[in-house]
């Protein structure tokens, strides 16, 4: 059985390595990193090219294609792998919308009772700008599109809610994604996430995991794409674990279905918890980075038939599979990340980091340079080890992650703490 990820993150590195523990299971990556050659083939691809996927997959006598990013699930490239009669994770371009279009995803909300923040939609920026300022309530502005994570603004008050239109609509910083924008009301509590993978009707839960979005230790500092991420989530207690798989998964998979866009792949969906309800605050049609290093640590058993399964629309004899009791994943990232940042770094110290017990050093933005590893991307390397407890997996990942040496190594030294009695 051939399979090929597609993606070059360090999500994208732990589904390939978890996929290549199967038996019987060969593993491409494309475009892939330095770290993933270790587990699979890697050749190159450009991921905005369906046409090049498709060929690349034909060539390779490809079974299966795992879809690890957003942007070519939203482009189609799960339609056009199907149509060339070659089984693809993920959910197709008109299933996508979920995360592809935020106003799609709250209309179908709307349309099919799930629990979300109330909202009007605009594609006039003055009529938006009128509402922000007759309205009472604090907000939220989103551009309709994708907008690599940075088309959000929690606004302070109406001036930063205005500006927010005026920086997605007039000045379209996020281009075409901005034609519309969403402006919700703004819940408070606190935030989890929850991944399930579908076949379009059933589905399997998983673990529960939580990643860190904010730059610096106390949650502070800029967004991110995640520095650091752990599995389970203490705040998803069976009582809200039940809610969210009865309020939300169900409902949003049921209506999916009955309007002819039947979800099958990934649904990862950030939540907020308001007074022990949960409320969705977005739809992700793919695996979290670096939720997925976490939950593909723990994973135990053979993975293929949850992918498999899920892209031929049956996953009725698969069940989830956890191992090991926790896991922590942390980022090592460039110095400057999230803003600008510096490439080309050497990389030292990766064998003695695998060495750690239980650590599996995935690996994001790097690149192989005259035999050395050397950086090439925010986010370099996601450190992730299992343990028996999160403060077990921590001291194990933080261990691991002394070992590896690179100029100006930036992470966070708290990931987990929500769930851990001690840091450091
Ligand atoms: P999203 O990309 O829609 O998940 O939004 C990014 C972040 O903005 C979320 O992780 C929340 O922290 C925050 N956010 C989004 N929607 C709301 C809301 N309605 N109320 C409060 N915070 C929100
Ligand atoms: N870790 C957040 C994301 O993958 O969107």
């Amino acid at each position: 059985m051939r399979v090929l990820v597609l993606g070059s993150g360090a999500r994208e590195h732990a589904l390939a390595w978890r996929l290549a523990r199967d038996e019987g299971v060969e593993v491409w990556c494309a475009p892939g990193n330095a770290g993933v050659e270790a587990v699979a083939k890697v050749v190159p691809v450009d991921l905005s090219d369906v046409a090049a996927v498709v060929s690349l997959a034909r060539a390779e006598g490809i079974d299966l294609v795992v879809v690890g990013p957003e942007a070519p699930l939203v482009a189609g490239v799960v339609d056009a792998l199907e149509d060339a009669g070659i089984a693809a994770f993920g959910p197709n371009r008109a299933a996508a919308r979920l995360e592809g279009s935020k106003v799609f995803a709250k209309e179908l909300m709307a349309r099919h009772g799930v629990p979300t923040a109330g909202f009007r939609v605009f594609d006039d920026p003055d009529a938006a700008c009128a509402y922000i300022r007759a309205a009472s309530r604090p907000l939220v502005v989103k551009a309709d599109g994708l907008a690599a994570g940075k088309g959000v603004v929690v606004a302070d008050g109406p001036e930063d809610a205005v500006a927010a239109v005026d920086h997605i609509m007039r000045e379209r910083a996020f281009g075409d994604a901005g034609a519309r924008v969403l402006i919700e009301e703004r819940l408070v509590g606190p935030e989890v996430s929850y991944h399930v993978v579908s076949d379009g009707e059933r589905y399997v839960a998983l673990a529960s995991a939580q990643d860190h979005k904010r730059a610096f230790d106390g949650d502070r500092g800029p967004n991110t794409g995640g520095m650091g991420a752990y599995s389970p989530a203490p705040m998803v207690t069976p009582e809200v674990e039940r809610a969210i798989c009865e309020r939300v998964v169900e409902p949003t998979l049921r209506g999916m279905a009955a309007e002819g866009a039947a979800f099958r792949g990934a649904l990862f969906i950030g939540l907020m918890i308001v007074d022990g309800a949960p409320f969705v605050l977005e739809y992700n049609v793919r695996f979290g980075d670096p939720e997925c290093e976490a939950l593909m640590a723990r994973w135990d058993g053979p993975v293929l038939p949850l992918f498999m399964g899920s892209a031929r629309g049956d996953l009725r004899e698969v069940r989830p599979a956890c191992g090991a009791p926790a896991s922590v994943c942390v980022v090592l990232a460039s110095a400057g990340y999230p803003g600008a940042y510096d490439k080309g770094k050497r990389v030292d110290g990766l064998d003695e980091a695998a060495g750690v017990e239980g650590v599996t050093v995935f690996h994001a933005g790097t690149r192989r340079e005259a035999g050395a590893t050397v950086t090439s991307g925010g986010r370099v390397l996601a450190v992730t080890a299992v343990g028996e407890d999160i403060d077990d997996a921590a001291a194990r990942a933080y261990r691991a992650v002394e070992c590896v040496r690179f100029e100006g190594k930036q992470l966070r030294r708290d990931i987990g703490w929500q769930a851990r009695r001690r840091l450091g």
